[in-house]
């Protein structure tokens, strides 16, 4: 299966069962006869990286490998230098290129990298998490966090292609699993009803029985989205919904709860809050948490409201007095609003209250 992402330089998401032992195949021409660099984390290292090297090495290209502890808190700039330091020392040059091999932490950090090292080399994508694959390695953004807060300082930078190996998901824990499958039922929710109907209480034996295709529709709806709007100075926004509240719960929890959690929570108290404020005709925040049903237990909104706004307006979206919040019109179609700062503290009550 094939995605054509259209952006400014297109390139495609290719998603195939068993692709990852004969990625090299599937490697731009430009790319033949290169010195590889495969980066990744010490988790997905012993797991898919002879299998990615073996088959780069059958096709004569020359591999090096990176490997950088997993975890969000090397995902900064200090791991960064050393990153292009090896580059420096293995004499990488603006020909060869890099290939990020797993989650959204590794495709961050090593889309970033190839965006600097030499002023910008090539990349490849080799997403290994379900949310990499439906998420972060499409569209471009590249990040690593600073000691004020996620993702401060990147780029956007998009890779020469995607290969997504949907088998490698079988490795992942529960918890990383249903990460992805928040960021799924989001692009559901943003902009395709049937297909937000069709993910609606599937367990993770259900997601893995036709995962190629619900991969593939997700790199779809945020290609789409991603190619109106590559530089997120509009309609992309759209694929923060439910982030604003979430990432605030993240903070306030202390990172006790997942991404995923916190932005399937995010996605209800937004959803009701936009009933109560007006704003849409339907709450379809029961509708929302009945999407996850086959994964967690009612979802936790014993949240304050005041310490969610306080967090919440630190977020980098905030644009002066003015904020834009994402809210359902439909199921399948969200829309962007502009609010008063002070009034997402409101949004934010409405939201938290069960009824
Ligand atoms: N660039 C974007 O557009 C974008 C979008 C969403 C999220 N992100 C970023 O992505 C990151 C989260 O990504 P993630 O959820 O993939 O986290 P991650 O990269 O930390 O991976 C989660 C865990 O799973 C392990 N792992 C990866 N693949 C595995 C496999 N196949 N089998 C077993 N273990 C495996 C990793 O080592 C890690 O411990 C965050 O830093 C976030 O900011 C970026
Ligand atoms: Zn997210």
């Amino acid at each position: 299966m094939k995605v054509k992402i259209n952006v400014k330089k297109p390139y495609d998401v290719i998603i195939e069962k068993g692709i990852l032992s004969e990625m090299a195949e599937y490697l731009p021409i430009g790319l033949k006869k290169k010195t590889a660099v495969i980066i990744t984390d010490n988790n997905v290292m012993p797991l898919y990286e002879p299998i990615v090297r073996k088959s780069l090495e059958s096709a004569d290209f020359n591999v090096f490998s990176y490997v950088f502890k997993s975890g969000e808190k090397h995902k900064t700039p200090e791991e960064l230098v050393g990153i292009l330091n090896f580059l420096a020392e293995i004499k990488v040059t603006r020909s060869d290129f890099i290939i990020a091999l797993g989650g959204g932490i590794v495709g961050d950090m090593a889309g970033f990298i190839a965006g600097i090292y030499l002023r910008g080399i090539r990349y490849v994508q080799i997403p290994t998490t379900f949310l990499a694959a439906v998420d972060s390695s499409v569209g471009g953004k590249t990040a690593v966090n600073l000691k004020a807060g996620k993702n401060l300082a990147g780029l956007f930078y998009q890779p020469e292609i995607v290969i997504c190996d949907p088998e490698t998901f079988h490795t992942l824990d529960n918890v990383t699993f249903a990460d992805g499958v928040s960021e799924a039922v989001k692009h559901g929710f943003i902009s395709d009803e049937m297909f937000f109907r069709s993910l609606s209480g599937k367990t993770r034996e259900q997601y893995m029985e036709n995962i190629a295709e619900i991969v593939m529709r997700n790199v779809e709806i945020k290609g789409e989205i991603v190619a109106g709007d590559e530089l997120e100075k509009g309609k992309r926004q759209l694929l923060n919904f439910g982030h604003t509240a979430g990432h605030a719960i993240e903070i306030c929890t202390n990172h006790a709860v997942s991404h995923g959690q916190a932005v399937a929570a995010g996605m209800v108290l937004m959803s009701r809050a936009a009933y109560k404020k007006g704003f849409c005709d339907i709450d379809f925040s029961q509708e929302i948490e009945a999407a996850f049903s086959g994964f967690q237990g009612p979802i936790n909104l014993n949240y304050s409201a005041e310490k969610l706004y306080e967090t919440g307006l630190s977020d980098k979206k905030r644009r002066g007095a003015k904020i834009n919040i994402i809210i359902p019109e439909r199921i399948g179609k969200c829309v962007i609003k502009e609010i008063n700062a002070e009034e997402l503290l409101e949004v934010f009550r409405l939201g938290l209250e069960k009824k």
